[in-house]
């Protein structure tokens, strides 16, 4: 076919026992463009770049690279033909550095000893080229999901690259990372680089694209030029629905206090940092990467030390509780990896949504488990944020990362809370579900419980928040209420408070 096409596929097509994940795709991308996949949770975008790395075969379909078919054993094959993948699974090695992540199998060697000194030096040089703000003597454990991002596109531009395929990439970047991620992106295109980029964000697809192609069930639906293209149509292509408003009006009731911190220091760097949460209200916390946002609430829950300052929970002194205790007490937190922290992976859907509610609701008299009652409490939470019920029985370590999203999110509602903190909720959802995510929000909070808000995005904040702090190096630079609460308002707190305020 088409010789200038970097790369392009015929008929491709992946299937698992009973998923038809990609199912007869054809896709192309020529030099110097940004093509975006766009689609719902599990529509098959992540299963089509699998495919262009080498890092998945197909099971019907051919690859062409530069007009010549190819079939790729793994990633290393990809790579040889210049195709480079940053996926949504990362890939580092978190007990090593992060200059030994970057330079795996390309150590510089000095009379045959590792140079550690050129290695830290190289890996330094390409993390600040690129913009990132990452150290990289450090352990990649320490590191940030964010960081740890930025890292993986890192390693990404190793060597030669004439395609990178990036999967949600800014799905835990904050602004000012998307900007340094944008203009390297602007870059590589005129060097005539092809770019795959996969994003649930319809801003970033307006700021990026080229052309967009939308799959649904595993099928194309059709490729369109970026520009030509409005963003209702991109949705009511990629759901066969219209989405009226994505952000809900939340009516605000602050009633009692539920949530105390007062001048809250922990090891992780949070520095005397004081907020106060309310029955009937939602409270945005923004601020950097790495600026300690999450690590607050991570505090109050139990997960972190709180080493100086106090905690406390519906009046009651919380500073030394353990999550367990939190979650009895009526405290529930959603941390941000659902990965590492949030789910089981080799439990079902269904098993991990009904985890929290084990220790209460499900437990009858004499502390029998009320099995049946599972099954429906996992049916009604997953209805709530739009799991289908096809995939409450499977494990949710093979659901797309936006199912398992969802998964996580419905944990929080087999049981009444007092409060809820979301920290970084609505990551890798697509834009439909989205709404719907907001929509339990909405509820928890015009029922009478306390909702924190922690997000890298934006929009969220903004549309979201009755009230939001924000923080820098690990103090509260600020506190805004209501109208207050906009874009500049809150950009100008997160490089230290205004002078005006000290
Ligand atoms: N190893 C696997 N075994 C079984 N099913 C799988 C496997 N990998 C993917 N699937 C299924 O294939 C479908 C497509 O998944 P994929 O990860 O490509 O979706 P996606 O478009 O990337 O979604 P998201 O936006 O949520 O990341 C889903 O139904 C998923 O559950
Ligand atoms: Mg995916």
């Amino acid at each position: 076919m088409n010789d200038f096409h970097l790369l392009h596929t015929e008929a491709l097509s992946r299937f698992y026992p009973g998923v038809r994940a990609l199912d007869a795709v054809d896709f192309d991308l020529t030099a110097g463009e940004v093509h975006v996949l766009f689609g719902e949770n599990g529509a098959g975008k992540s299963t089509l770049i699998s495919l262009l790395a080498g890092a998945n075969t197909p099971s019907a379909g051919q690859i062409h690279v530069r007009g010549v078919p190819m079939h790729f054993a793994n990633v290393h094959d990809a790579r040889r033909e210049g195709i480079s993948a940053v996926f949504q699974e990362f890939s580092l090695i978190p007990t090593l550095s992060v200059a030994q992540n970057l330079c795996l199998g390309e150590e510089p060697l000095h009379h045959g000893m590792l140079d550690k000194a050129v290695l830290l030096d190289r890996a330094q040089r390409s993390l600040d080229e690129l913009g990132f703000d990452v150290d990289a003597s450090a352990l990649v454990a320490t590191l940030s999901r964010a960081q740890q991002q930025m890292v993986e596109i890192a390693k990404g531009l190793r060597g030669q690259v004439s395609v990178l395929i990036l999967d949600e990439p800014t799905a835990s970047l904050t602004e000012r990372e998307t900007t340094n991620l944008f203009a390297l992106i602007a870059r590589l295109k005129s060097q005539g680089v092809g770019i795959v980029y996969i994003s649930h964000r319809m801003q970033e697809i307006n700021q990026i694209a080229d052309r967009v192609t939308v799959l649904r069930d595993g099928k194309k639906v059709c490729t369109v030029n970026a520009a030509d293209t409005t963003h209702d149509q991109l949705i009511s292509l990629m759901s066969g629905r219209t989405i009226e408003k994505i952000y809900p009006h939340i009516a605000s009731h602050p009633g009692e206090l539920v949530l105390e911190m007062q001048q809250v220091s922990t090891q992780s760097g949070v520095q005397g940092a004081s907020i106060a949460v309310r029955r009937g209200e939602v409270v945005g916390l923004a601020g950097l990467v790495g600026c300690g946002k999450s690590e607050l609430l991570r505090a109050a829950y139990g997960l972190e030390a709180v080493s100086s300052g106090k905690v406390l929970f519906k009046g009651l002194n919380h500073s030394r509780a353990s999550p367990a205790q939190s979650l009895k007490a009526g405290f529930f937190y959603l941390p941000p990896d659902r990965k590492s922290e949030g789910l089981v992976l080799g439990f079902s859907s269904a098993s991990n949504i009904t985890l929290p509610a084990l220790s209460g609701p499900l437990r009858g008299l004499g502390g029998w488990l009320r099995k049946k009652d599972a099954r429906g409490m996992a049916e009604k939470a997953g209805d709530q944020v739009e799991l289908s019920s096809r995939n409450l029985g499977k494990t949710v370590g093979l659901l797309s990362g936006g199912n398992q999203q969802k998964a996580l999110f419905a944990k929080g509602l087999t049981r009444d809370m007092d409060l809820y903190v979301f920290d970084e909720p609505t990551v890798g959802v697509d834009v439909g579900t989205r709404t719907a995510l907001y929509e339990v929000i909405k509820q928890l909070c015009e029922g009478g419980a306390a909702v924190v808000l922690i997000s890298s995005d934006l929009p969220e904040v903004l549309h979201l928040a009755h009230r939001a702090y924000v923080m820098c190096r690990g103090e509260v630079t600020g506190e805004l209420q209501g109208p207050e609460i906009t874009e500049s308002g809150l950009l100008n707190l997160f490089f230290g408070a205004k002078e005006s305020q000290i």
